[in-house]
């Protein structure tokens, strides 16, 4: 487990140069045996660290650490609104009841709010972190990402294994008048969201594969998981995690067990290196445009651009079930609430996302 001290020795050597021991030692007040401790635990979160006797340490592969600064100033840039980086998200009524000085009823649904930005060193998942806050607060429109998740989640229930600055973990929380029915398609909405951003920033080819993993020639680079808070009447408050390999160590990718690739290989040979925080903000802004959008007209607008971003559109496809069992058929597209159509002959059939998985047959 990396801790902030651990952090705070990452950044110093975020610069790709060797750090004597000592010199690591005094700016933090820690021993030079409890400064090789801290780094040992930084190779846990997938750091490679290179130790030269009389010249001390340094990291393998530089990472570009997330400044929530310049993740603020990109955001301005491309003209979304942000939130001030002290500003406190309101309580909810339920959080109210004792404070009668606060207004009752929970703060209107803006179509587009400011962006508040956080960035965290660790945390367990985004997700999680979100989804508890958003019991107190409003977190509509907030963005949490951490360089480090301890406990990152997929779909399904499956863990995700991401690298210290080498990846993208984040959440976005967002609140809708709408019901759970109405939110059925947001998850392949935020899909096309996200190629979008990548392609804005250089990073083309990168395609869907249903629900909404992202790929590229077939690997997976990405993927997405929208979690929900609310009843089926709404409204609903809705946290989308959206988690990217920025550039994987190659064991990393070995040890994950589901063929994977990184954004540094979408980019391809001589590419400059990705600037995570220019790309967590043009991700940022797409994704509040489109859930603005999504809050208005659901998935409507969405559906013919993720059929032709889906790799697998009209290809043969298997399903693999809940239960174990498979169904074969060729993809014929998605309905509006998000499902997967599949056709066998003459006979349609319809995939709700939940615990299907899809493999190409
Ligand atoms: C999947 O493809 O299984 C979905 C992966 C979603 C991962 C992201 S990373 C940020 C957010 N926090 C989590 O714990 N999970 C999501």
């Amino acid at each position: 487990m990396l801790t902030p001290l651990g952090f705070s020795l990452l950044r110093q050597l975020s610069d790709g140069a060797f750090h004597s021991g000592e010199d690591l030692a005094a700016t933090v007040g820690l021993t030079r045996a409890r400064v090789s401790q801290l780094l040992k635990q930084a190779e846990t979160a997938g750091l490679a660290l290179e130790r030269v006797r009389g010249r001390g340490y340094r990291l393998l592969a530089t990472p570009d650490f997330l400044d929530p600064e310049e993740v603020r100033k990109a955001l301005r840039k491309l003209g979304v609104q942000v939130a001030a980086a002290d500003a406190k998200a309101p309580l909810l009524p339920a959080a109210n009841d004792d404070d009668l000085a606060l207004p009752l009823g929970a703060p209107p649904i803006e179509p587009h709010p400011a962006i508040s930005v956080e960035v965290t060193d660790q945390v367990d998942s985004t997700s999680s972190e979100l989804l508890r806050r958003a019991a107190r607060r409003d977190i509509h429109g907030a963005l949490l990402a951490a360089e480090w998740q301890t406990a990152g989640r997929g779909r399904r229930g499956r863990v995700w294994t991401a690298v210290a600055g080498g990846s993208l973990t984040f959440s976005l929380g967002w609140r809708f008048e709408q019901g759970a029915g109405f939110v059925a398609g947001l998850s392949l909405a935020v899909g096309v969201a996200v190629i979008h951003a990548l392609e804005a920033e250089g990073l083309p080819g990168v395609e869907l594969k249903w629900p909404n993993d992202l790929i590229h020639r077939h690997l997976k680079v990405g993927g997405i998981l929208v979690e929900l808070n609310g009843d089926a009447l709404g409204p609903s408050t809705v946290v989308v995690g959206v988690g990217l390999n920025v550039r994987l160590p190659t064991a990393m990718k070995r040890d994950i067990p589901q063929p994977v690739s990184d954004l540094t290989a979408v980019a391809g040979r001589g590419a400059p290196p990705i600037d995570r925080n220019r790309l967590l903000a043009r991700l940022a802004a797409e994704l509040a445009a489109s859930l603005s959008t999504y809050a208005q007209h659901g998935f409507a607008p969405f559906a013919a651009e993720w059929q032709r971003r889906h790799a697998y559109q009209g290809k043969p496809v298997k399903l693999l079930l809940p239960d174990g069992a498979s169904v074969k058929g060729t993809v014929a597209g998605v309905d509006s609430t998000g499902a997967l159509v599949l056709a066998d002959g003459p006979r349609r059939a319809r995939f709700l996302a939940g615990e299907i998985s899809l493999r190409r047959a």
